[in-house]
This record gives structure tokens, sequence and C-alpha cells, in this order.
């Protein structure tokens, strides 16, 4: 598979993870209890919405090349389901938690290809790993607000299924060799075992 069919598909993962992320935390906006927790989401919202803008630009810049696989919709499937429960803390652990940290380390895995459009895909890593570190943040100050039970054990455990399902299918649709499925998805569980040290206190 060529480099640049590779980023193709990785920018196709990502913009699709970008515009779930978007509509999820405009949702959590809504539904949050206090006015700096819906102010926070909302601005949230808004990056995540310019990080599928960049990730849909940087897609026209190298060529958008065969159709996309949605390999986000059981995510999609989960957190739906979750927001029309109402329980925004189920949906942090979701968003903030298992969809942040995927995205944390594909835009890794994304950084570590070079291409003619290599400055553009620079300043989206840059500025876009940046803004994902804060929402990572902001996730674990909601959690550690809300007041949370622990069912969210379980909960966390649900979508790190997801999670990792999802990790396996984004590494398989890549067919690299330095892209081990599992060893992909250890990166990703490792960093959401220690978030979720700090966003759940029991
Ligand atoms: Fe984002
Ligand atoms: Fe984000």
């Amino acid at each position: 598979m060529s480099n640049a069919l590779k980023l193709a598909r990785l920018l196709q993962v990502l913009r699709s993870g970008e515009q779930l992320a978007a509509q999820t935390a405009l949702q959590q906006s809504q539904m949050a209890p206090l006015p700096w927790m819906s102010r926070a989401l909302a601005a949230q919202a808004a990056q995540e919405r310019s990080h599928a803008t960049i990730a849909a630009t940087a897609l026209t810049l190298i060529g958008e090349r065969h159709s996309a696989v949605n390999v986000m919709q059981p995510l999609y499937q989960r957190l739906g389901l979750d927001l029309d429960t109402g329980n925004l803390a189920d949906t942090m652990l979701g968003l903030q938690g298992v969809v942040e940290h995927l995205g944390e380390a594909l835009l890794e895995v994304l950084g570590a290809h070079a291409h003619p459009a290599g400055a553009v895909l620079h300043a989206l890593h840059e500025k876009v790993l940046r803004q994902e570190r804060g929402h990572l943040l902001l996730g674990t100050r909601c959690l550690q607000t809300l007041r949370t039970s622990t069912h969210q054990r379980d909960v966390i455990e649900e979508y790190r299924i997801l999670g990792q399902t999802t990790a396996i299918s984004v590494a398989t649709l890549l067919d690299d060799a330095r892209l081990n499925a599992h060893a992909f998805w250890a990166i990703v569980d490792a960093r959401l075992s220690d978030w979720q040290a700090h966003a759940l206190r029991h």
C-alpha cells in the first residue's frame, strides 16, 4: 500500500473521529449542570469541528482515494445510546476517555508519515495534539466534579472493548507491518488507564 493511501485512510478515520467528537461535545455542553462545564464543552465542540475541517483539507491536499471505511461506527452507536440516556459522566468515559486517547495515538502515527503535504500535516499534528490534551484534562475535571457511581468501572470497560476493536480495525486498515494492531492498542490502553486513575476516584 502506498504511503499516500495510508495517509488518506488515516485522515479519513481522523476526520470521522473528529466529527464524532464535535457532535458529542456539543450535546454534552447542553447536558452539563454547571455553566463553566457547559462553556468548556462548547469550546471543545468548536475545536473538534475545526479539527474535522483540517483533516478534510489535508485529505483534499493528498487526494482522497477509495471510499471511506467508518471504523468508528461501534463507538458512534454506543455514544449515541449514552447521550440519549442522558448520562453525562458515561459519555465522558467514551469521548474524553476512549475516543480522545485513540485520537492522540492516531495523530502520533500520522506524524510518522513523511509526505509532500508534510507542512500541513505537521501543523495539523502540533495544533490538534495540543488541543486534544486539553480535552483529556477537561474530561478529568468534569468527572471529578460530577457525582459518579461505581457502575462507571463497568462502563469504561465496555468502552475499552469498543476502543480496542476500533484500534485493531485502524491498524488492519493501514496494512502496515510497522503498525502492529495489538501493540498500537497497548499504547492507547496504557494512557487510558493512567487517565482513568485520575478521572475515577473510586
Ligand atoms: Fe479533536
Ligand atoms: Fe478532542
